[in-house]
């Protein structure tokens, strides 16, 4: 039983027809009416509204299941062996999580929702990469904000390795991505390691990556994104793109093996970025 604010003396059970009965029995000041009558209305319209949720929830069901679409479980099933399957003979892709201190707290919380993006991508990808979280301390500052903000983090299927990207891998076999590289990235190939700066800079921090490719010695390489697009009328026109965007056009490019089609379908609108003319038939 609970007591509505205002109905002195008056025990009303939310759930239940007894509110009738009872206040039927009293004799309501002109206020009380008043707060029953706009409790009835409030009520009453939840109640529809769940109803109306519930049939529509009903529905879409229905048409899902009557699409040839899977149950949830299945689906997920296959998911985690498609992503198994990658940690055998998928392309490996790493993110570099090395750059904790050039990141504000914010900034830490962004990127650790864009490796949950990240995921999300690679596991509804049906050729999903191999995929590694390098650098990733766990007493660091990115760990723990991404087992605190996401939930499951640790039940990722993804490797999470506490070691940097050159202790773990020949290194004429990295391919670094950086917006600052000379060299486009023309294609993805099986035996290279393609690694992503898990970084995000709200205030650009000019060849970061870069840098870090130079001291070590790796191949950096950007996206062809001015080799396939050009500037429409307005937009931002930034070629720097966040750890995710750049990851979706990766797979992208995997699944498609079109560079139109995965820049399309990844740089954003606002960048204000279009398919050159020659290569929108092939998009
Ligand atoms: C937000 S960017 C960080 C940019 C940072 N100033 C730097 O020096 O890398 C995050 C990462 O996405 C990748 N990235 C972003 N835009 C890219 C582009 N146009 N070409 C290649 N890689 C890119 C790089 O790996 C980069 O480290």
């Amino acid at each position: 039983m609970e007591l509505i604010e205002g109905l002195e003396n008056l025990e009303l059970s939310l759930d239940g027809p007894e509110i009738y009965n009872e206040c039927e029995n009293k004799i309501l000041s002109k206020n009380q009416q008043k707060k029953l009558n706009r409790y009835e209305a409030i009520s009453g319209r939840k109640k529809d509204k769940r109803k109306e949720e519930r049939s529509r929830r009903r529905e879409r069901f229905k048409e899902r299941r009557q699409g040839g679409e899977k149950p949830k479980d299945e689906t997920r099933k296959e998911q985690i062996e498609r992503l198994t399957n990658a940690k055998e003979v998928g392309i490996k892709v790493f993110i570099d999580l090395q750059y904790a201190t050039n990141m504000t707290n914010k900034e830490t919380q962004r990127l650790c929702n864009q490796l949950k993006r990240i995921y999300g991508s690679n596991k509804a990808s049906i050729s999903p990469f191999n995929l590694t979280f390098s650098n990733l301390k766990r007493d660091g500052i990115i760990y723990q904000t991404c087992v605190e903000k996401i939930t499951g983090f640790q039940q990722f299927h993804v490797n999470m390795i506490e070691e940097s990207i050159s202790e773990e891998h020949d290194i004429s076999k990295l391919i670094y991505l950086s917006p600052d590289a000379a060299e486009y990235l023309e294609n993805i190939e099986d035996d290279k390691v393609y690694v992503i700066g898990g970084l995000v800079d709200d205030t650009v921090q000019s060849r970061v990556s870069l840098q870090y490719t130079e001291t070590v010695g790796l191949t950096a390489r950007k996206l062809p994104i001015p080799l396939y697009m050009e500037k429409s009328d307005g937009g931002t026109f930034k070629q720097i793109l966040t750890v995710n965007q750049v990851f979706d056009i990766l797979l992208k490019f995997q699944e498609t093996k079109s560079w139109p089609e995965a820049l399309i379908a990844g740089v954003p609108k606002r960048t204000g970025f279009v398919l050159k003319q020659e290569h929108k038939e092939n998009s």
